[in-house]
């Protein structure tokens, strides 16, 4: 029997299907790692279930020593030190494929509710500020016939795709390495450069990972290279875009609004962003529907099951050495 830290309650009943086995510990809401059942007894652990906002670095790994495992609670993992966990020869598990849908689903909830303007209106209609319909009150931004450009065009990028043709809109993406023809045919999309999608694009939406290279690709320079009145969507991870340069676009021009899911310095909001009317705020629940998070906490416990009883990790991210 070995011992398995869970950052957390996890929906769905997967971590019971895995104390059936091994000896479980759960950390605390919001605290994961930082518990301190994991505090006091890292030493002992052999595997992490661990979210997004754990950091699973180097000075963890020196308290772990057994560690053979960390399976991400997540599509992303640039909370976890690869190169270190594959240094000392632990596997790294994440939950792909699973959260695709609803987090595209987020995604265009989020450019439809800023484009018409829905969240400000439902604060109006709460303040009682609606008196009547007139032609001027709360005209927004078109959706159909308009154009979005992709900032990745992975499994989530390719799912919002298919959404905004839905809608009637153009899709153009750039990505690191660009899609078979295939794909792009049967998506619709085109490919371009990245500043020539965001001089042309009305919606911007990123689904790129968040590495070094895309840490603030969405900057001050970028966002002044939008076409006014342009919108931008973020549903993958808060640094990838300045928030402090967007707070100013969004305040002065020249992009019309934002639809943002994630936060650089989560749970904290950039206070400029706090005031604005022209950004719809999500509190990170892209992946937050129930079939969904159930489907993850499943993804995580099954690659434990599998690399605990010494079989291959099902969904690694990186091949642990030796
Ligand atoms: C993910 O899976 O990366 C989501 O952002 C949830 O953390």
């Amino acid at each position: 029997m070995a011992r398995v830290f869970v950052s957390c309650v996890l929906p769905g009943d997967a971590v019971d299907r895995l104390a059936r086995e091994h000896d479980v510990v759960v950390g605390k809401e919001r605290v994961g790692v930082g518990s301190d059942a994991f505090v006091r007894d890292a030493a002992t652990f052999d595997a992490i279930v661990s979210l997004f906002n754990d950091p699973i670095d180097s000075a963890l790994l020196d308290r772990a020593p057994r560690l053979r495992l960390v399976a991400n609670f997540a599509v992303g993992y640039d909370n976890v030190d690869v190169s270190a966990c594959a240094a000392r020869g632990i596997v790294v598990t994440n939950t792909p494929g699973v959260l695709t849908e609803a987090t595209a689903d987020l995604a265009f909830g989020l450019l439809l509710s800023t484009a018409r303007r829905i969240t400000e209106g439902d604060r109006l209609v709460r303040r009682g500020i609606f008196q009547g319909l007139t032609p001027s009150f709360l005209v927004g931004a078109p959706v159909h016939g308009t154009t979005l450009a992709l900032v990745g065009l992975g499994r989530i990028g390719q799912a919002m795709a298919r959404r905004a043709r839905g809608f009637g809109m153009r899709v153009i993406y750039t990505s690191r390495t660009r899609a078979p023809l295939d794909v792009e045919r049967s998506l619709g999309v085109t490919a371009v450069e990245m500043d020539e999608s965001f001089a042309r694009a009305d919606f911007v939406s990123l689904h790129c990972p968040l590495t070094p290279e895309t840490r603030h690709l969405v900057n001050a320079a970028r966002l002044a290279g939008m076409k006014p009145g342009a919108i931008l969507v973020n549903t993958t991870r808060g640094a990838v875009v300045d928030e402090a340069a967007l707070a100013m676009a969004l305040a002065q021009g020249p992009i019309g609004g934002a639809g943002l899911d994630v936060y650089e310095d989560e749970p904290r909001v950039h206070p400029a962003l706090l005031g604005l009317e022209n950004v719809v705020l999500a509190p990170h629940i892209g992946s937050a529907d129930r079939p969904t998070r159930e489907a993850m906490a499943r993804i995580a416990v099954d690659n434990v099951l599998a690399v605990l009883a010494g079989r291959a990790a099902l969904n690694p991210v990186v091949v642990a050495r030796g």
